[in-house]
């Protein structure tokens, strides 16, 4: 299914309009359903998008939000997506419901292994906020680095598994869990979001460059998918 992509003046109306599509999307879900289910990615990007989505009026009882990858930190820790993610969204108050990878496990792959049970019991996401690194990265699915190949594998059966970028970035240093791409081409709906010359053009050659995870998006019998880009 080709990508939809909406380009916009500048990063405020980027997430204004990614707001919108939250919005009518757990609202939309509720009234079909009566529950949501919304994969979060970290970055700096969607932040302002989380905090105003989490001072608006919705049953948050019924909405769920699921973090789509981590870093394998404590989740006190300024590197980790679950914490950089409840500070956003802590306007919805004690009724948040955010489920985590992290867990307590002592190393990734245990960890992704109990956080894959918890993903596999769980509904199908209604939609998942994807953000891109200069990379090609998507997730935490980077273009090389242990267990990547397999969470980037069509046919992969597990829903989470434990990657490790190489080379490390410099900011984020950590190995990681990641949902994998097969769990994303699940969900009904992704938003991709991206700021900047550099990312574009990444974006712009991924679907003829099979090294870059975020062309596995556009290949066959993934969701419909919107990209959002402003510079
Ligand atoms: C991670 C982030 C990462 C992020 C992109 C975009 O855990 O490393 O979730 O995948 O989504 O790097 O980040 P920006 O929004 O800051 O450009």
């Amino acid at each position: 299914m080709t990508p939809v992509l909406r380009t916009h003046p500048d990063r405020q109306r980027l997430c204004a309009a990614v707001l919108g599509v939250m919005h009518d999307t757990i609202t939309g879900a509720l009234a079909s359903r009566g529950e949501a289910l919304v994969g979060l990615s970290g970055g700096s990007t969607p932040i302002p998008v989380y905090r105003a989505l989490a001072s608006a009026q919705l049953p948050w009882d019924r909405v769920r939000f699921l973090v789509i990858d981590e870093r394998f930190v404590s989740t006190d820790e300024a590197d980790s997506n679950e914490g950089q993610l409840r500070r956003a969204l802590a306007p919805v108050g004690p009724t948040l419901q955010l489920i985590g990878l992290r867990g307590e496990a002592e190393e990734p792959v245990a960890a992704a292994a109990a956080a894959n049970a918890v993903v596999a019991a769980l509904p199908r996401p209604d939609l998942l906020l994807l953000g891109m690194g200069e990379d090609g990265h998507i997730a935490s699915l980077f273009p090389q680095g242990r267990g990547c190949d397999a969470a980037r594998a069509p046919d992969q059966a597990l829903r989470v598994m434990a990657t490790c970028p190489e080379p490390l970035p410099a900011g984020a240093p950590h190995p990681r869990l990641t949902l994998t791409l097969s769990a994303i081409a699940g969900a009904r709906q992704c938003l991709l979001l991206m700021t900047g010359a550099a990312k574009r053009a990444v974006y712009d050659r991924a679907a003829s460059d099979p090294a870059l995870p975020v062309g596995d998006l556009m290949r066959a019998g993934m969701p419909p998918l919107q990209v959002h880009w402003s510079p």
